[in-house]
């Protein structure tokens, strides 16, 4: 037990009540400081490390709205759609309630995806913040699995026929596929059931996974540290700041310096965000679908099904993978096993890569079924990213030290997943689909081939302490 503090008697009376509370919960206080006040983040943070509290601030938005949701949605196919023409027409506030939390939805991705970007500029995955991006990798499918199950709630057109496509790609999978896509629907179609299910999904279960994640994330972040946008480790550094002689002399307490920083993010996001909940609710149709007006009806298909915005990357890897593209699959794969034959030494190894190579071949071209092989890429798109940590061979971390040509690597690899996210809302066009299989080859290319490219080059000189300009 913590040992008890004494107070003199001619505290103030805010003192003495601050104490009665530490003498009965010090983990609150202990947490308060080690988190907060004696967290000692490196003093250079920039723009980009606004994106973290964002992303809590974005989470909170959406648990709160979706609470004041559910208190008058219905998860009944027969009463869904209705349900949330109420909540915009009749209950007080109620459009309110929904356009922040469809915005908030599209707003996650957006910061999400900028702060994974700055993971990837300032190389926050390496050593030792592995299990930070790995943590913060899951917590990115668990968003898309939340968002996905979300969409299918408010029962329109988009909610029921997205659904559908996304759950039959699972059907794909060779021997347990079609009872996963059973058992994922409860039904042989997306039905009510299907609702049911994702609600229930929606609500509770993913939500409480990623409260958990989001506070493992933070957790591992706080006990190796933050990095910053030069890559140099502070803790590595002299010690002593002008707040303790232990404490990194390049770190400074979050609270109050980072948490006044952050509230001043905070204000400008939310005026952008208001700004489109109160005159941009759609979003042109991007946050909001058109066809997602219209009650969900099994016997019409829309002529054109595509996913929100923030899943096309992904689906134009998906759509990218015909008949045709396989031979390039297959070319890539044996390319890959020649190059490995050529670089190993060991003959044991060599046997095995060849061996490898020649099962993955076959299966490649057994099971020519392009559908499955989508689907592998696909989830391989997002998967990849776990192993980034492993993949990046460079001796520098930070983007600023790295040769300049890093940059247009970088350059390429965003305009690219751009690129890819335009195609996916778009009809499939034959110009579409070859430019997102060369798209997909890029994507992969930029991963798989990091190993080598990320070595390549002449690094700048690190400083051994974070360069900082007061202002
Ligand atoms: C709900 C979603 C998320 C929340 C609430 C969240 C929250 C945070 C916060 C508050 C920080 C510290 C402040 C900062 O450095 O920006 C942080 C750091 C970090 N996050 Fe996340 N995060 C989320 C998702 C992700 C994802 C999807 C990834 C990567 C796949 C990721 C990777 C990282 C990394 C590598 C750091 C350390 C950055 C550094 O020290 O340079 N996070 N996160």
């Amino acid at each position: 037990m913590a040992e008890f503090k004494e107070i003199s008697p001619n505290a103030s009376a805010g003192a003495k009540l601050t104490n009665w509370f530490e003498n009965r919960f010090p983990t609150a206080f202990d947490a308060y400081r080690v988190h907060m006040s004696e967290y000692y983040a490196p003093k250079n943070f920039n723009f980009w490390y606004i994106f973290g509290s964002l992303a809590l601030l974005v989470l909170v938005i959406q648990i709160v709205t979706g609470i004041f949701l559910v208190m008058h949605y219905k998860p009944d196919a027969a009463k869904a759609f209705e349900s949330v023409e109420y909540i915009m027409r009749d209950v007080p506030w109620g459009w309110l309630i929904r356009y922040m939390h469809s915005t908030g939805a599209s707003a996650f991705f957006v910061v999400v995806y900028l702060h994974m970007f700055r993971g990837l500029l300032y190389g926050s995955y390496r050593k030792p913040r592995e299990l930070v991006w790995i943590f913060g990798c899951a917590i990115f499918l668990a968003l898309m699995a939340e968002a996905f199950m979300g969409y299918l709630l408010p029962w329109g057109q988009m909610s029921y026929w997205g659904a559908q496509v996304i759950v039959n790609l699972f059907a794909a999978i060779p021997l347990v596929g079609p009872d996963l896509a059973l058992l994922i629907r409860g039904d042989y179609v997306v039905s009510d059931a299907t609702l049911n299910r994702f609600f229930s999904f929606h609500v509770i279960a993913v939500p409480l996974v990623l409260l958990g994640l989001v506070v493992a994330h933070l957790l591992a972040l706080h006990d190796v540290g933050s990095n910053n946008p030069d890559g140099v480790e502070i803790k590595k550094g002299p010690k002593g700041n002008r707040w303790s002689p232990n404490a990194p002399a390049d770190g400074i307490p979050f609270h109050p310096y980072y948490s006044v920083h952050d509230i001043f993010g905070v204000c400008v996001f939310l005026m952008v965000f208001s700004a489109v909940v109160f005159f941009a609710p759609e979003a042109g149709g991007y946050f909001l679908e058109y066809n997602n007006f219209i009650p969900a009806d099994p016997m019409v298909t829309p002529a054109h099904i595509a996913p929100v915005w923030y899943f096309t990357p992904f689906y134009s890897m998906l759509r990218a993978i015909t008949a045709e593209m396989m031979y390039a699959l297959v070319a890539c794969v044996v390319l890959a096993a020649a190059f490995g034959v050529f670089k190993a030494r060991m003959p044991v190894l060599f046997k095995g890569i060849v061996a490898v190579a020649a099962a993955v071949v076959v299966a490649l071209m057994l099971a020519i079924d392009a559908k499955f092989w989508g689907v592998v890429v696909m989830g391989g798109a997002v998967i990849i990213l776990f192993f980034l940590p492993w993949l990046d061979n460079s001796p520098v971390k930070s983007i600023r030290y790295r040769p300049s040509w890093h940059k247009y690597v970088y350059a390429v690899f965003v305009v690219n997943f751009v690129i890819l996210a335009y195609l996916g809302v778009q009809p499939p066009s034959p110009v579409g689909e070859r430019v997102s299989q060369v798209g997909t080859l890029l994507y992969f290319g930029f991963f798989l081939l990091m190993p080598w490219w990320s070595a390549k080059g002449e690094t700048k000189p690190v400083p051994d302490r974070v360069t900082y300009k007061a202002h």
